[in-house]
């Protein structure tokens, strides 16, 4: 009986290569899996055409932007996820997603290997593989790009001799979804160069942003958006919205130097305008709901979740309770943010919550205030007792001759 590959298939020249590839060399039968996360140019039909052409079985496609907003990009935004502080983890969350589809759509066509496009020097072979491991350990999972150690040119002389059509490719490697873009590669490898002008796609290059600022009201439900400008949608379609409106004012664009799982540093560029605002909004408004000792705990919880997230551990049973310990944590997290967007820069421009903890009648310096101030004193005189009498058991050693050995 002939052996059954399921390919991720982005319609690309990699994945298209290796249609043939699996055939030609591996004796597969292949069958193809398109997923749309709200990339941009996702004419799914015209992907599994290509697939068939190239002689794929099956070409099953899927648009999943509703479960990646609601089952991954959630957890992202509860737990205000940035990676080393700054990538709102776009890819990272929808590997996950990509690897479920895969393995479900595995049992279905009763496909005993998977195949995914990634090379050997990334994030994203993690995400994959351990994903697909931990779903199901007796699925057989190939990475031709990485195993064929196949570089570009002989990637497009394959495609040449095959009847492969090489569709036309910009000149960086380009990830997309809903929650945001990755760029890399070309001349953002090099690190004593800004990223060029021509890497800004969704994000319009602060400078030339437009001269009127845009205010934007989100409404929050236990830690995520229900309603822009006071119309309520579906979070995919608030994140859609704001990756258009926050893009125009120039927000969104990031360029780290990032730690990927296999010890490289790489130099990245990300788009990512929805992610930054929704994410400063919600920040916001957890500074007003959440006590000192609940934002510090999340602190914590929070880059937990980030570094696991990155590191493809999306279906590690940690996970379970850290969406736990995010959500009881966003029970209260409700209410009203207006940000302005205005080139390149999100400003909050009030909240309204009735979970505040914040008491204006107590931190007030004007009139009306309810502050007891007598009551300062004795607090401030025990609270400091610690410090006090550390240092003077401190200084009174000090003050000891020192002994001398001749
Ligand atoms: N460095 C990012 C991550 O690991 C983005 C990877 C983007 N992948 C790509 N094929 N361009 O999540």
């Amino acid at each position: 009986m002939e052996k059954k590959a399921l390919l991720l298939y982005s319609g690309g020249l990699d994945t298209s290569v290796m249609i043939r590839w699996l055939q030609e060399k591996l004796g597969y039968e292949v069958s193809t899996l398109t997923l749309d996360v709200g990339q941009e140019k996702n004419n799914l039909k015209q992907i599994a055409d290509k697939a068939r052409r190239l002689g794929a079985v099956e070409t099953i496609t899927k648009d999943v932007t509703s479960t990646f907003a609601e089952d991954y990009v959630s957890l992202g935004i509860l737990g205000d996820a940035l990676y080393e502080g700054s990538y709102p983890l776009s890819t990272s969350l929808a590997r996950p997603l990509m690897a479920k589809e895969a393995v479900d759509v595995a049992h279905l066509l009763d496909c005993d290997t998977i195949v995914h496009g990634s090379t050997g020097k990334g994030n994203d072979q993690v995400r994959f593989e351990v994903s697909i491991r931990a779903l199901d350990e007796s699925l057989k999972v190939i990475a031709p790009v990485r195993d064929m150690n196949m570089n570009r040119d002989e990637e497009i002389e394959y495609a040449k001799t095959h009847g492969i059509e090489i569709p036309f490719g910009g000149k960086y490697s380009v990830d997309e979804n809903l929650w945001g873009r990755s760029v890399e590669g070309s001349t953002i490898e090099h690190i004593s160069e800004p990223v060029p002008q021509d890497a800004y796609q969704w994000v319009t290059y602060p400078e030339n942003a437009k001269e009127t600022p845009d205010i934007v009201r989100i409404d929050f439900e236990q830690g995520l958006p229900v309603a822009l400008n006071g119309v309520s949608l579906s979070l995919r379609d608030i994140i859609i919205s704001l990756n258009t409106i926050a893009g125009s004012n120039g927000i969104g664009s990031i360029e780290v130097i990032e730690n990927r799982v296999v010890g490289i540093k790489s130099h990245e560029f990300y788009e990512c305008p929805a992610a930054i605002t929704i994410l400063k909004g919600h920040k916001y408004l957890e500074s007003a709901v959440l006590n000192k000792k609940e934002l510090n705990l999340k602190s914590y919880m929070d880059n937990q979740l980030s570094e696991y997230i990155y590191s493809g551990l999306w279906f590690d049973p940690v996970m379970d309770h850290i969406w736990a310990m995010e959500k009881s944590l966003n029970e209260h997290v409700g209410g009203t943010v207006n940000l302005k967007l205005y080139k390149g820069s999100v400003t909050p421009m009030g909240i309204e919550s009735k979970s505040a903890v914040y008491d204006i009648s107590l931190s007030s310096y004007g009139k009306g205030q309810t502050f007891d101030q007598a009551k300062s004193p004795g607090y401030i005189y025990v609270f400091g007792n610690e410090t006090v009498l550390t240092r003077k058991a401190r200084s009174s050693i000090k003050e000891q001759p020192e002994i001398r050995i001749e």
